[in-house]
This record gives structure tokens, C-alpha cells and sequence, in this order.
């Protein structure tokens, strides 16, 4: 099979069984299942949940056993996306190509959605298989420490503090670190940690997902500036016009490229201890670096 026709169906299953795994439209109160629903169903690219799955395999998993972590990690990351485009932080009007949670459902919701997908990714970890080495608890810390006030949540406090300020490279570096690379290598560890791999295994994938994740948000920087919004499905040059704190901004175009490609390479030889068992991974990088949305 083919890279692209890969990606594919790994979203498909990743959307079934998320289907299955959240509360439907029907459920009371409807709004804010709906709110939910069409967030999360509209057309991600579920990046993180592939790589979820595709850990699992590098460490001799079943795919099938990482769904609930790819799942959790899905949601969690759908949440930081709503409250991220509220209008008290990015601001932002359209996402996945639609009108943005709260410019459909209102800022009350749109903030309730986020929340409620921020625990039911918990509920959707702790559903899942445990393993010798990694038991229920040391999922949900994993997860619960990647979303929490020192990463994720910590970028986000600094990528909004930082708007028309002067950052230094290593501030920058740390934001980028902190709001997206550390959910995303999460979502790797958390598909090594479903296959019960070796201590040696998951440091590995550790530094692999580090260095991917923060090569994942320089080309997020770069796209805002060289895509268009159709393309995007998201409001293209929001970075520039919000002063952010961006590579392309610090580093210019050109260097920035150089930088997400220098951190792939250095992701991918993460990944030698893997042998024939990484290449799903490495190719993934190599997509990761290409893409144009
Ligand atoms: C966008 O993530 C936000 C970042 C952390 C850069 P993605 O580019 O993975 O967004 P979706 O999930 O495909 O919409
Ligand atoms: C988003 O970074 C990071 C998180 C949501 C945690 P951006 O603000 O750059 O993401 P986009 O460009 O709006 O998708
Ligand atoms: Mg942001
Ligand atoms: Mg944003
Ligand atoms: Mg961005």
C-alpha cells in the first residue's frame, strides 16, 4: 500500500472509532454534542493519531490496541484547536475548512466543547488496554502531563504573551516545543506504550516525536505565510497580522525550511534501532516535511 492510500485508511478507522467512542448528537444536551461532533468530524488530518498507530507497529504492537490512545491524543488536540481560535486567543474564523466552533455554536459552547473533549480523552485512555510496563496510570500522566500547564498549555501561554514582542531563539524554540511537539510525541509514546515497549524503545521514539514535532510547528509557521486559506482551511497569514512569534518571523522563509529539515533528518535517525520497522515512521516524516496543508 501505498504512503497516501495509508493515511487513509488509518483516518478512517481513527474517525470509526471515534464514531463509536463519543457521546452522539443525540445526547442531552444536544448543543454541546453537537458542538463536539462538528469539530471533530470535520476533516483533520489525524497526524497524531497515525503516528499513534504507527509507534505501536515500530515496537511490534498491534495497531488495533493504540485506537483509544491515537483517539485521546485526537481529542485533546481538537480541544487546544477551539479554544486556540476563540476570539481572547487566536481569534481565528475558520478551521478544517469550516467556520470556526464558536462562530457556530457561541463562545460559551465553543469553550464547554474544549473542555468536555479535553476529559473525555481521559475517559477514552482509560478504556483502552494496559500493559505490563505501562498500566492505566502511566497513560493517563503521560497524556495528562503533555496537555497540562508545563507543555501544551504552557506554549499556548507564551505564543499569546509573546504577540508583538521580540522573542530570542531559544524562547521561540521553547514555545514551539511546548505546544505542539510535546502532544505529539505524546501520541508516539503512548502507541510505543500500547505495544509494552522497551524502556530503550520508547526513548528512542521520545526523541524521535521531539524533534518531528517541533519540525511539525515550523511548517505550520511556514504554511500560514506561503498557503492560501483554501488550501489551508484555515485563515492563511494570521500569523503576521497577530505579531506572533513564528520561525519564518525570527529566522525568514528560507532558513526556517532549512531548520524543519535538518530536525527531520535528525528525527528519522532516531528511528535506526528500529530497523525495516521504522520505515512507516520515517516516511511519515518524510510527508510530514512535504506537506502543503
Ligand atoms: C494544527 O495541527 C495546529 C498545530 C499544532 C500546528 P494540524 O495541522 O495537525 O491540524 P488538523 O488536525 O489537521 O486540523
Ligand atoms: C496551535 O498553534 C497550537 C495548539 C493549538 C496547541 P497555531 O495557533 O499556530 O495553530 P493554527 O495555525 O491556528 O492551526
Ligand atoms: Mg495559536
Ligand atoms: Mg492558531
Ligand atoms: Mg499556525
Amino acid at each position: 500500500m501505498d504512503l497516501q492510500n495509508h493515511l487513509y485508511a488509518v483516518a478512517l478507522k481513527i474517525d470509526l472509532t471515534l464514531k463509536k467512542l463519543l457521546p452522539s448528537e443525540k445526547t442531552k444536551p444536544k448543543t454541546i454534542h453537537k458542538a463536539i461532533q462538528y469539530s471533530v468530524f470535520a476533516g483533520g488530518k489525524r497526524l497524531r493519531p497515525i503516528l499513534t498507530l504507527a509507534a505501536a507497529e515500530a515496537c511490534g504492537g498491534r495497531s488495533e490496541d493504540a485506537l483509544w490512545a491515537g483517539c485521546a491524543v485526537e481529542c485533546i488536540h481538537t480541544y487546544s484547536l477551539i479554544h486556540d481560535d476563540l476570539p481572547c486567543m487566536d481569534d481565528d474564523d475558520l478551521r478544517r475548512g469550516r467556520p470556526t466552533n464558536h462562530k457556530v455554536f457561541g463562545e460559551g459552547i465553543a469553550v464547554l466543547a474544549g473542555d468536555a473533549l479535553n476529559t473525555i480523552a481521559f475517559e477514552i485512555l482509560a478504556q483502552g488496554p494496559s500493559t505490563s510496563r505501562y498500566p492505566h496510570a502511566a497513560q493517563i500522566l503521560e497524556l495528562a502531563r503533555a496537555a497540562g500547564s508545563r507543555w501544551l498549555i504552557a506554549g499556548q501561554v507564551m505564543d499569546i504573551e509573546g504577540e508583538g514582542k521580540k522573542t530570542t531563539p531559544s524562547e521561540l524554540q521553547f514555545i514551539h516545543q511546548a505546544k505542539t511537539a510535546a502532544l505529539l510525541t505524546s501520541a508516539i509514546r503512548l502507541g510505543a506504550m500500547s505495544a509494552n515497549a522497551s524502556p530503550a524503545k520508547l526513548n528512542a521514539l521520545t526523541e524521535f516525536g521531539q524533534s518531528l514535532g517541533l519540525a511539525f510547528q515550523i511548517i505550520d509557521d511556514i504554511l500560514d505565510v506561503t498557503q492560501s486559506t483554501e488550501k489551508l482551511g484555515k485563515t492563511a497569514g494570521k500569523d503576521v497580522s497577530a505579531v506572533k512569534a513564528t520561525y519564518p518571523a525570527l529566522f525568514g522563509l528560507q532558513r526556517s525550511r532549512k531548520i524543519a529539515h535538518t530536525l527531520t533528518t535528525k528525527a528519522q535517525a532516531s528511528l535506526k534501532t528500529f530497523g525495516k520497522k521504522g520505515e512507516l515512521l520515517r516516511a511519515l516524516a518524510d510527508s510530514m516535511l512535504a506537506r502543503e496543508y
